[in-house]
This record gives C-alpha cells, structure tokens and sequence, in this order.
C-alpha cells in the first residue's frame, strides 16, 4: 500500500501498553474500522476523560501476570480506553435506520473512544443538538447519567435539603444543577476555590476535611433530608449517615464494602451495586435536551496525543470539570 493511501485509511487510538500509571499510555496506528450490521462508524470530534479511564489500566481491578501477555508482551485483558464521545457518522452497517452518514452525534456507551474513529452499537447514539460544543457533548453522558441516577436513588426533589459531597467535580456539578433545578435546596462540599463556582450553580458551599459534620449543619438552613456522595472516603459517609435520617436516601457513586453494609444506596459496578443501566440510558435523551441549559464544566481540552498529561491533571483530583480528548 502506498503512503498516501495508508493516510486515507489508517487512524490513530490511544492505549495502555501495561497496568500501570499514565506512564504506559501510548498512540498507535490503527485501520479505520468498518460497520458491521447495526453498527455505526464515527469520527471523533471529543471524547470525555473520566476517573474509570485511568482506574481500568491502573492495575486496581486485575491481577495480571506473565501467562496472560500476548506475543508482543501485553496483557491480553488491557482495556480500550475512552466510555464517551461525539463526533460525525462516516459509515453505517446494514440495518441502521435511524442515522446517515454525515450526522452530528453522541455517543454513548462505547469503548474505544480515545481514537479518530470509534464502531458503536446504533443504539449508543443520541443526536447532538446543534449549538451544543464539541468538548460539552462529547463529555456530558457519563457524568450526566451518573448525576440523574444519583438523584433519583436518592430521591430528591421539590423541597428537599441535599447534601453533594465533591459538588464541583463533573458529577458532582450536574447533581447540584439538576437537584437544584428540581427545587431542593443544596449544600455541596469542595476546596475552597471552587466555592464561588458552586454558589454560581446555585448551591450553598462547604469545605470538606475535618470538621465537615459541624459545618454542613452551620450551613443547613433545615434538617438534612438526602446526601450523594461524589467524593467517597470515610468523611463523606459518616457525614452523610449522621444527618440523614433515613439510609435508602444516601447515595453513593465511590462505595466500597463499607457503603453497602451500611444499608445505602451503593451506585455502581461492584458487589451489591446498583448498575442502573436502564435508567442511565433512558436519561440520555433528556440530558441532550437539556443540555444547553445545563453548564457542562469544561476544564482542558487536550490534543489525543496527550491522554497521560491528561490522566496525570485527572489523578491529582482537582479539576473543576471536565476534561477532554480531542483528535
Ligand atoms: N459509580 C459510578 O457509576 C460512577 C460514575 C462516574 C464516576 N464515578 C466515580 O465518582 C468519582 C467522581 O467522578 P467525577 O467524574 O465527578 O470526578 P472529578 O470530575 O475528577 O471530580 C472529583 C471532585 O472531587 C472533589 N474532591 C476531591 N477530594 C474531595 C474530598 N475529600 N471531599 C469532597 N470532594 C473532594 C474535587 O473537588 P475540589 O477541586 O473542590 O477538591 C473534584 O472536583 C470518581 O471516583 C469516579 O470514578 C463513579
């Protein structure tokens, strides 16, 4: 093959070569892939950074030794990096009705997403409404999905005093915008200099470290009646378990065993979880709709050769929203 075509038919993907920190992360070369049936094609205009991204290669979730590297000496288990996107339809499989090459997209769940070009099911795609950016909706899903099972879990709503522990993180943000626009009155915790951005969502903020319990009380204007925990540790649970009388109105989207057997609501991927997978994606529709209105908090946009400078910002945990891949 000539260069010239392999231009035209090569891409570029970003994937870890071991378990490790974002040391290991590499961009290689990969085809272009094609549609299989009810499949889609897309090129990648953003693709959402998340916490999970850099937790699958970090080592955390697997045990890994010699016997399962492949002939090149990688983990045959490595993940593809990259849960969300947004970009442009460039091919479609057989039986795909609903879209056209051309269309502007989200997309979401797919795995692969840190790349120039990623295949999804169809049904991961929702329309991406027109004056909505690049960065904003290539990284709304994950953390909007997350935020609308939070507060339904938790079941907050008109009247409600919440308390948001990590209120200025990308989940954190739209459980404040969204309990808040539901009526509830919000206190959420964050350094200190995220504070002013969370009275601008319109929450009341709180530091958090020790001391947390008497602070949020200083600051409660009522009884606290529900909590979500974007935040996890020790403090946010027993801070949460203190004010909020009733358990099944705490809910956690970073449990551990610990949350589990305290009887609140665990949101998640490990044992005795809630997965909330059906109504995480019938949330999708809503949250484009309504996501002009919504401030998606964009912190960088990062060229896709930099996913580690990227998952390095990610890791030292302080970024106030989202950050973003763009090819
Ligand atoms: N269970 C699920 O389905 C699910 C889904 C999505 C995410 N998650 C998990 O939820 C967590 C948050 O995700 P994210 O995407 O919102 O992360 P993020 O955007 O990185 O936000 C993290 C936020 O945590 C705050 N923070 C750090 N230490 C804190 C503490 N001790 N107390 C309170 N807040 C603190 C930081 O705020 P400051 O800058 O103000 O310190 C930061 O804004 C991650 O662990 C992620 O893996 C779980």
């Amino acid at each position: 093959m000539s260069s010239a075509q392999e231009l035209t038919t090569k891409a570029r993907t970003v994937r870890p070569t071991a378990y490790g920190s974002p040391d290991v992360l590499e961009i290689v070369s990969m085809p272009i892939p094609e549609p299989a049936a009810g499949q889609v094609v897309v090129q990648v205009r953003a693709a959402g950074v998340n916490p999970i991204d850099w937790k699958l290669y970090s080592g955390a979730f697997h045990e890994v030794d010699d016997e399962h590297q492949d002939s090149a000496g990688l983990a045959d288990d490595l993940p593809r990096l990259g849960l969300e996107c947004a970009g442009v339809v460039t091919a479609i499989g057989d039986d795909v009705r609903a879209f056209e090459v051309g269309d502007e997209v989200i997309v979401y769940p797919v795995t692969g997403a840190y790349a120039d070009y990623v295949t999804a099911p169809a049904t991961s795609l929702i329309p991406k409404p027109a004056d909505l950016g690049w960065p904003e909706a290539g990284s709304l899903m994950l953390a909007g999905t997350t935020a609308v099972h939070a507060l339904h879990a938790a079941g907050v709503g008109e009247g409600d005093t919440l308390l948001v522990h990590g209120g200025a993180g990308g989940v954190g943000s739209v459980v404040v915008q969204l309990a808040t626009a539901a009526g509830a009155t919000v206190i959420a915790t964050a350094g200190a200099h995220n504070h002013e951005l969370l009275r601008e969502l319109g929450a009341i903020p709180v530091t958090y470290g020790a001391g947390l319990l008497d602070r949020v009380r200083a600051a409660s204007p009522g009884p606290v009646t529900a909590a979500i925990d974007c935040a996890g540790g020790d403090e946010a649970l027993d801070t949460s378990l203190e004010l909020v009388a009733d358990r099944q109105r705490i809910a956690s989207i970073v449990a551990g065993d610990r949350h589990v057997v305290a009887g609140i609501k665990a949101l998640g991927y490990g044992p005795g979880q809630d997965a909330g997978t059906e109504l995480r994606e019938s949330a999708r529709a809503d949250l484009a709709s309504r996501a002009v209105e919504l401030r998606i908090l964009i912190d960088t946009v990062y060229p896709l050769a930099e996913a580690a400078r990227a998952h390095r910002a990610g890791i030292a945990g302080h970024a106030p929203g989202k950050l973003v891949l763009v090819p």
